[in-house]
């Protein structure tokens, strides 16, 4: 994670790498520092905690210079306070890193016996003290950054400026993204597009093993051989406005909000409203013939996985392999050949989703991303993109990302089903009608956001929360303690209902809340009233989640109930999952935690 920045440019750079850091700041938030060349001097302003702390540092004490870099740190190693934060410095050079140095100690201890002297716990460090190394044996700033870069093990996206030069900046990537931005007599660096949006639409991005000098002339991009290399020059999509909260309290409220407009965007991009069919992009092979699928995805994205492996295998009689991205990635999994890997990141950039694509592909599989971010690394390396139309995510919990995933995986798996024969014309036509549904039925949950407000009231004061589902709402159950797990930071976990009495229950007491999810979807909806039953005898409070018919079938006993709207089985995942991120959204603000930016947690997780 971490967001890194480096401006060239005419007038004073820290005000811009503040905008620039705010703008990155959803990759990580618990330190900030900018550095400036200033009359041929590395200076540099770094603070603990938010990028407002260090607005304000720099309020007290400006710093100036026309070439600067920035940093939003997420920690890795050494705590998160003013001494680790970047960027780190010497007196002749000034890094920002966003990754992992994994052979930091050997290099620190070689640079230790040199007379080098460190002052941080960091991996970072040492790039600035070997490159330092390599200016005191006489190379230029240009060979030193390449020497440095050669002895580097791990993940990095770096930009580096070095004393006495103000008009030289130089980046790296391995491993984790980075931009370079084209403006007029200035030019940028950015861990992304968005960051730079504010000053220019034409970025390039660096591929792996890239070095760039920059200079405000332009920019020269080497490979990982150290020759020259062409890198296209895109006008980005991103756009300079800053995203605001549209009068909601906080991003994540508004982006729970935004899901009917923008399930329904989704849904106009692949359902075709005249013929009422999926629409696909062009694909390398025919779907027809796809004997396996294998799912890859970190975190929410993983649950969006696991709900379309039911829809797979229950539509298009597909085996779904569903695999956590971390997990894939070195297992060395065997794939079929002609095999499809589907991979599914809202950002696009998260390191190990990225490392199980570019696996899956040296086996030969097919891959398809489904990303929210278009210019992404995910998105630029995959052969199929089908994007999300979530629009920017800026909430650390991922609400409508989620929802327009599953939508698109749905139209995905109906596609394919009705590809192979596995579903009629008259099934694709109802299950089509149910999907474009889901925004006017999304609106209707969202009507019981002051029952759930009541309820989280009483969550609050939980140690410990139990969701339970099965089927494909077993996910949601998944995703449901996620969510209030990581913004209220209450412990909570997502069973399949059927697995309770296989050790879980032993936790079930009075003070435990359990949110049931079970919209009455016939078989798997009465196994899931047995297994609550059994849930209440022993004193459990239920929170009952279903559709009237399920409310009644069910009986009293609950602590709670909430009816949502009647659904085919399909859709049912992407409405459910809306009132449990209610339920962690208003937990979270009786807890009194920061619900955008919950502690420890970043929203783009570019290391492993
Ligand atoms: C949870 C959450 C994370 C992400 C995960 C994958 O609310 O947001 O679990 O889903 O880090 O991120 P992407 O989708 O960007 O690959």
């Amino acid at each position: 994670m971490c967001g890194i920045i480096g401006i060239l440019g005419e007038e004073p750079a820290a005000p811009l790498l503040i905008e620039g850091l705010k703008r990155l700041e959803y990759r990580g938030y618990d330190s900030a520092g900018v550095a400036t060349v200033v009359n041929g001097a590395i200076d540099r302003r770094r603070a603990e905690g938010r990028i407002a702390r260090l607005e304000a540092r720099l309020a007290e004490a400006p710093l100036p210079g026309t070439i600067g870099i920035g940093h939003t740190r997420w920690a890795t190693h050494g705590k998160p306070n003013e001494t680790n934060a970047h960027p780190h410095a010497t007196e002749r050079v000034a890094i920002v890193h966003n990754g992992i140095i994994e052979n930091f100690r050997s290099l620190r201890q070689e640079l230790e016996a040199l007379g080098h002297r460190f002052s941080t716990e960091t991996d970072s460090e040492v790039i600035a003290h070997l490159i330092t190394r390599y200016l005191d044996e006489q190379q230029s700033p240009r060979q030193a950054a390449a020497s440095a870069l050669a002895r580097l093990d791990g993940a990095f996206a770096l930009a580096i400026i070095f004393a006495g030069e103000h008009d030289l900046m130089i980046g790296a990537r391995r491993g984790s993204p980075l931009a370079v931005g084209y403006g007029r007599g200035e030019m940028f660096i950015g861990s992304d597009a968005m960051a730079l949006a504010p000053w220019t639409d034409r970025i390039c991005y660096l591929e792996e093993g890239d070095r760039v000098e920059v200079t405000r002339a332009g920019a020269t991009v080497f490979d990982g051989e150290g020759h020259p290399a062409e890198r296209e020059i895109r006008q980005t999509v991103q756009s300079g406005a800053l995203i605001g909260k549209a009068g909601y309290r906080h991003f994540m409220l508004k982006e729970i909000y935004e899901q009917p407009s923008v399930i329904g965007d989704t849904l106009r991009s692949y359902v075709n409203p005249v013929t009422r069919a999926i629409w696909l992009p062009a694909m390398p092979l025919s779907l027809a013939e796809v004997g396996r699928i294998t799912a890859v995805a970190c975190g929410t994205a993983y649950y969006a996985a696991m709900v379309a492996k039911y829809w797979f295998e229950r539509l298009a009689r597909i085996p779904v392999d569903v695999d956590v991205a971390s997990e894939f990635r070195y297992r060395e999994a065997p794939l079929p050949e002609g095999g499809v890997a589907l991979f599914i990141s809202q950002s696009g950039e998260t390191a190990d989703t990225l490392a199980a694509m570019r696996y899956a592909k040296e086996q030969g599989q097919t891959t398809i991303a489904v990303v929210n971010v278009p210019e992404s690394s995910i998105a630029r390396e995959a052969d199929v993109v089908l994007p999300t139309l979530a629009g920017p995510e800026i909430g650390v919990a991922s609400t409508k990302a989620y929802t327009t995933q599953l939508t698109v995986l749905a139209c995905l798996a109906i596609a394919t089903a009705r590809l192979r024969g596995t579903i009629d014309q008259r099934r694709q036509a109802e299950l089509i009608t149910a999907l474009t549904e889901v925004p006017a039925r999304a609106v209707e949950v969202l009507t019981h956001d002051d029952v759930i407000h009541r309820l989280a009231h009483d969550v609050a004061e939980a140690r410990d929360v139990l969701y339970l589902g099965r089927g494909a709402n077993f996910p949601t159950a998944m995703e449901g303690a996620l969510k209030l797990k990581e913004i209220s930071y209450i412990h909570a976990e997502g069973y399949a209902a059927g697995e309770m009495k296989h050790g879980p229950i032993a936790l079930i007491d009075e003070t435990v809340p359990v949110i049931v999810i079970a919209p009455s979807d016939g078989v798997v909806f009465d196994k899931t009233v047995s297994n609550v039953q059994e849930v209440m005898a022993r004193g459990g409070k239920v929170i009952f989640l279903s559709d009237r018919d399920g409310i009644e079938a069910f009986g009293p006993g609950a602590s709670a109930t909430i009816a949502l709207p009647k659904v085919d089985p399909l859709v049912a995942p992407i409405l459910y999952a809306i009132p449990v991120q209610i339920l962690a959204y208003h937990t979270a603000i009786f807890k009194g935690t920061d619900v955008d930016q919950p502690r420890n947690l970043a929203k783009s997780v570019t290391v492993e």
